[in-house]
């Protein structure tokens, strides 16, 4: 690993950024050394003066900048927010701040082993996650003596260069094959990530880049780094479209690789929960399940053993579209053959008044349960609704206000799904209790 690091370095310093995923092997680079910890920084004659040096090359007040007003500082406590706990719960990973997924980013990581005694995880994205492990460069680097090269060689990791740089910052601004943001963690509330090199690099700066900066680390020109920001993130883009794990989450591309808007038009819709008909979890591309959703409510007054069977056939669909296209295509053969087998059993079936409130009470329970959240759903749950009541008006034996009461009700039952950009799920499910609170 550790030569690994320092291999890849030499290259960076060259300015080529290799062929391999770029921002993983930033990763590596930060990650080649021990950590010591944002503590070992701080001290007040190092970078932890409260205001800057005069004579200094560097400010020395960095870690009283970072803490007070660098976002990186708050990463960690970030996961104890109200948002991070609600990320979390959907996706079902515990305590965010525990878990590696959400840590990769919002915290320096790095494996324990390679933690020394002063770190702490809740420091956040601290001095170490960008400028590399100071296991071997913390004694020599203040040293005036001691050349940027000579920093460079031991690990510091080169933040002045812009393709290094934008690799680093793109490694959890843009996420990598093994740190990625997926549209997952999208669909479960994680706010969209956008990067631009340059404005970034100035948002909240602790550096002061002047003579006695070029003197040692070259010039510093903000377009370049904006024009190699947009190739390095292009290229990362392109190494995570193209990778079979990341690039894919079962039948379906990685939707966080493709433009938000593409498919929503509007962004702050939060309509997801769980759904026992499905078993997924947020962000993921459902089939339309409306006709296997109903044909169970269809087997409510036949078969309910038939119907649980449904239920879990229907579930390991849905799941298999998350793993492979074979496990779909597997999945999908043993629900049909279910269906073509219950099908001859439904329709000789005697549908009649005395078991019609079977099917609308297996409407209603799920509608209680959160099942209708899609509109193809609760539009086909209308139509059922609307058949019954049908079927009650034929059988003559309600009387006239009965049948007046019962045809306002699905009349307010159809009227929640007149618009399909803007109905409510809650709405639609107080109507269907409505309805069936007056059937026979
Ligand atoms: C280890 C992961 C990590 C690295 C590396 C990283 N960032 Fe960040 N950055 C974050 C996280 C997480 C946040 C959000 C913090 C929060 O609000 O909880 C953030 C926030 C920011 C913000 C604030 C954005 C805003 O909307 O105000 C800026 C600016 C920023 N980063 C710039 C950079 C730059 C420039 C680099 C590279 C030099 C970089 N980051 C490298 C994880 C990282
Ligand atoms: C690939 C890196 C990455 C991963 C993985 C990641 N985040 Fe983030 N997160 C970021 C960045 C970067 C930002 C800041 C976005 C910006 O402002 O540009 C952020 C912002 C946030 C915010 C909004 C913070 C604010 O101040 O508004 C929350 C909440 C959050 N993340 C929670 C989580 C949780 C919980 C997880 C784990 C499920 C997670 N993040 C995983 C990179 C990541
Ligand atoms: C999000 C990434 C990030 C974090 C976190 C971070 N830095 Fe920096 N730091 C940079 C960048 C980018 C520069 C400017 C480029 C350069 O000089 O290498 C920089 C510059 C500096 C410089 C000036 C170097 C010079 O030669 O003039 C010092 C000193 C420094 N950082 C110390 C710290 C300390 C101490 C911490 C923790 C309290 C810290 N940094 C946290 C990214 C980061
Ligand atoms: C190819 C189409 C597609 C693309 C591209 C896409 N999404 Fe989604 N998104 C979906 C689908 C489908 C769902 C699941 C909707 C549901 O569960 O009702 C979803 C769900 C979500 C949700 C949860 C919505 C809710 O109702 O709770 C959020 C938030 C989200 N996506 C954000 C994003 C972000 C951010 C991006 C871009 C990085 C993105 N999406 C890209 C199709 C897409």
């Amino acid at each position: 690993m550790k030569r690994l690091g320092t291999a890849l370095l030499a290259v960076w310093l060259l300015g080529w950024s290799g062929a391999g995923s770029a921002a993983t092997s930033a990763v590596a680079a930060i990650e080649a050394h021990r950590h010591l910890g944002v503590a070992t920084c701080s001290n007040s004659v190092c970078h932890g003066a409260s205001q800057p040096f005069r004579d200094s090359n560097v400010l020395q007040n960095e870690f009283a900048i970072w803490q007070e007003f660098d976002p990186h500082a708050r990463a960690y406590q970030t996961l104890a927010s109200k948002a991070s706990q609600d990320i979390a719960r959907k996706l079902g990973i515990g305590d965010p701040a525990q878990a590696k997924v959400c840590l990769d980013c919002h915290a320096d990581s790095i494996a324990s082993d390679r933690r020394g005694e002063r770190f702490q995880i809740s420091d956040g994205v601290g001095c170490e996650s960008c400028h590399g492990g100071a296991e071997l460069w913390l004694n020599a680097h203040a040293d005036r003596s001691v050349t940027h090269a000579d920093n460079l060689a031991k690990g510091l990791y080169p933040t002045d260069q812009p393709v290094a740089r934008a690799q680093l910052c793109l490694s959890c601004h843009m996420g990598t094959k093994d740190r990625m943001i997926t549209h997952r963690i999208m669909g479960a509330g994680h706010p969209r990530l956008s990067f631009e090199l340059d404005t970034f690099t100035w948002l909240h700066p602790h550096y002061k880049i002047g003579e006695a900066w070029t003197k040692r680390k070259g010039d510093w020109n903000g377009v370049r780094d904006w024009a190699v920001g947009q190739g390095v993130a292009a290229e990362n883009l392109l190494d995570l479209v193209t990778d079979e794990k990341a690039g894919w989450q079962g039948i379906f591309p990685e939707l966080v690789l493709f433009d938000c808007h593409a498919c929503h038009k509007v962004m702050s819709g939060r309509k997801w929960g769980p759904r026992q008909g499905t078993g997924l979890g947020p962000g993921v591309v459902r089939l339309n399940d409306s006709n296997l959703l109903m044909f169970r409510h269809v087997l409510a007054p036949v078969d309910k053993a038939a119907a649980a069977r449904l239920l879990e056939q229907t579930r390991a669909l849905h799941k298999a579209t998350t793993q492979s296209r074979d496990a779909t295509f597997a999945a999908a053969r043993r629900l049909r053959a279910t269906i073509d087998e219950l099908l001859p059993k439904v329709a000789a079936f005697a549908y009649g008044p005395d078991n019609l409130d079977a099917i609308l009470a297996s409407l209603e329970a799920d509608a209680k349960r959160g099942e209708y959240r899609d509109y193809a759903s609760a539009e086909q749950v209308a139509m059922a609704a609307q058949s019954v009541v049908v079927a009650f008006e034929n059988d003559g034996k309600i009387d006239a206000d009965k049948a007046t009461v019962l045809r306002a009700r699905l009349d307010g039952l159809y009227d929640t799904i007149k618009d399909e950009d803007a109905w409510s799920p809650q709405r639609f499910n107080s109507a269907l209790s409505a309805l069936r609170a007056v059937a026979p």
